[in-house]
């Protein structure tokens, strides 16, 4: 019998080139048409996915019909999360120059967990993180990783701060957030072991911004009956209003009870790249750890987040193990080896894909295009409050606003109601894409401008139909 081989993975040069040029030619397209696009489409997606039950294939069809397959049917039953008019939830962008990166890294699919494999490629990635700790503000021993999103970052700066605050008895450990902080951080404390009641929910003020004077009597109040406060966490940008924490005044709480500082900027952070964002997150160069998400403020495809941590070797004692089976790390403190600072062995290069953008442009267009939507935010509360009823819910303090149309006698039931009606007719213009919350008891409609393609026309084009949703809630409510 000859031996059994099998060489149809391997596409010849030609092959590959055919199938990248036929991607590239469809991602064009579709990337040309972003701002054309409807800002949401997801009508009939359910029936969509249950058409695409698939059992595994045993042989294979051609991939230009598969790309086809996707661009045509699968990809536009989506929200157009890359769009110009996607304002909702917190947008990302998706830059293209990192899928290139991406396409680089995979196939060249080299190893960055391991300094000794892949050395300039690890080197890179440090730049990356070391970048993202001069943007914090954080010392020169400061380490990071770059993490699949603000999520995963937070986990391990929950785990870190447990690690270096707590005994590994640690159940009498309490965690501070407010109750403006994601749910991120209450899933990570679950993830990291706690019970879910350990992590203290402290209320806001007017602003949506933590009590200081709350989170101080709460601290107390839990020595006291015999807990062991070890973290308090603050908002550099909260993701339902935007709201950013006097981190100044965290920091002095976290100092004085010597708490571990945990900073969530996972929307707000990449405002550092700006004056105004500068002034308004004083303070977070205090933090102990923070995580930021470039696929949030630095317009990159979903799938990249940053943990950064003041003292690095925090962040190594709770993540270090090694092997018999491992090649040698590195001794010298300026050579990275990414397996000792993280959960992840084997993963991604993901470090490209934030480099290559940053070295073909600079930092300036991404300065720009924040200080862009800090004011296009500011711009659209200034409209917002010219339409007769119509109440600011939440002032951008970066560049997320809340707003909603309220009327004389309406109570909060019948509020919530309406804006949700109104909310459902905004959005059915297909230009934008807005979301709601609920925020101090009163539903609201959330603006979030953060993707490097939303300008001033397509705020436009989004506050015209505001208004016309509003004429025709109007001219409803009318007897
Ligand atoms: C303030 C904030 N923190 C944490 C997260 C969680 O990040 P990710 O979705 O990247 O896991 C988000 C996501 O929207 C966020 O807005």
């Amino acid at each position: 019998m000859p031996p059994l081989e099998d060489r149809s993975l391997e596409l010849t040069g030609q092959e590959l080139r055919r199938l990248i040029d036929a991607a590239a030619a469809r991602v064009v397209a579709h990337v040309d048409s972003l701002p054309s696009q409807p800002s949401a489409d997801v009508e009939g997606g359910i029936a969509l996915a249950r058409s695409l039950v698939e059992p595994l294939p045993e042989t294979g069809r051609p991939a230009e019909e598969l790309l086809d397959f996707l661009f045509e049917r699968v990809i536009p039953k989506s929200f157009n999360t890359a769009g110009p008019g996607y304002l909702a939830y917190i947008p990302g962008g998706g830059l293209p120059q990192s899928a290139v990166a991406d396409l680089v890294s995979d196939a060249t699919n080299r190893y960055v967990g391991v300094f000794a494999a892949a050395p300039g490629l690890a080197q890179l990635e440090s730049n990356v993180v070391r970048w993202f700790c001069d943007i914090a503000g954080l010392p020169a021993e400061a380490r990071g990783i770059l993490t699949s999103g603000g999520s995963l970052a937070t986990f391990s700066a929950l785990v870190a701060a447990r690690r270096c605050r707590l005994p590994d008895d640690f159940l009498s450990g309490t965690i501070y957030v407010s109750d403006q902080t994601h749910h991120a951080v209450q899933k990570a404390a679950i993830l990291a072991g706690f019970p879910e009641e350990r992590v203290r929910e402290i209320p806001t003020d007017a602003r949506f911004r933590i009590r200081v004077d709350a989170l101080s009597d709460a601290i107390a109040a839990d020595r006291a009956a015999g807990w062991t406060p070890f973290l308090l966490v603050g908002n550099a940008g909260t993701t339902n209003t935007g709201a950013v924490d006097d981190l100044p005044a965290l920091a002095d709480v976290a100092e004085r009870e010597g708490l571990w500082f945990h900073v969530d900027a996972a929307y707000g952070g990449f405002f550092l790249l700006t004056e105004n964002g500068r002034r308004i997150l004083a303070g977070i160069e205090r933090a102990d750890s923070i995580v930021l998400d470039p696929h949030k403020g630095l317009f990159l495809p979903y799938g990249t987040g940053a943990l950064l941590v003041r003292d690095g070797e925090t962040l190594k004692k709770a993540h270090a193990l090694s092997a018999e089976y491992m090649p040698s790390m590195q001794e010298d403190a300026d050579l990275t080896d990414f397996n000792l600072l993280s959960p992840e062995l084997s993963r991604d290069f993901r470090g490209l894909r934030i480099w290559l953008p940053l070295r073909m442009h600079g930092i300036g267009p991404f300065r720009r295009n924040l200080e862009e939507k800090l004011e296009l935010a500011q711009w659209a509360a200034e409209r917002l409050r010219e339409i007769p009823g119509v109440e600011i819910v939440a002032e951008p303090q970066l560049s997320i606003l809340a707003f909603r149309r309220i009327r004389p006698g309406a109570d909060e039931s019948v509020l919530g109601r309406e804006n949700r009606r109104l909310l459902e007719r905004i959005n059915a213009r297909r230009r934008v894409y807005l979301t709601g919350t609920v925020v101090g008891g009163r539903f609201a409609i959330r603006i979030c401008v953060l993707s490097f393609r939303t300008h001033r026309e397509r705020m436009e084009q989004g506050l015209e139909d505001i208004r016309a949703a509003i004429r025709e809630d109007a001219e409803g409510d009318r007897p």
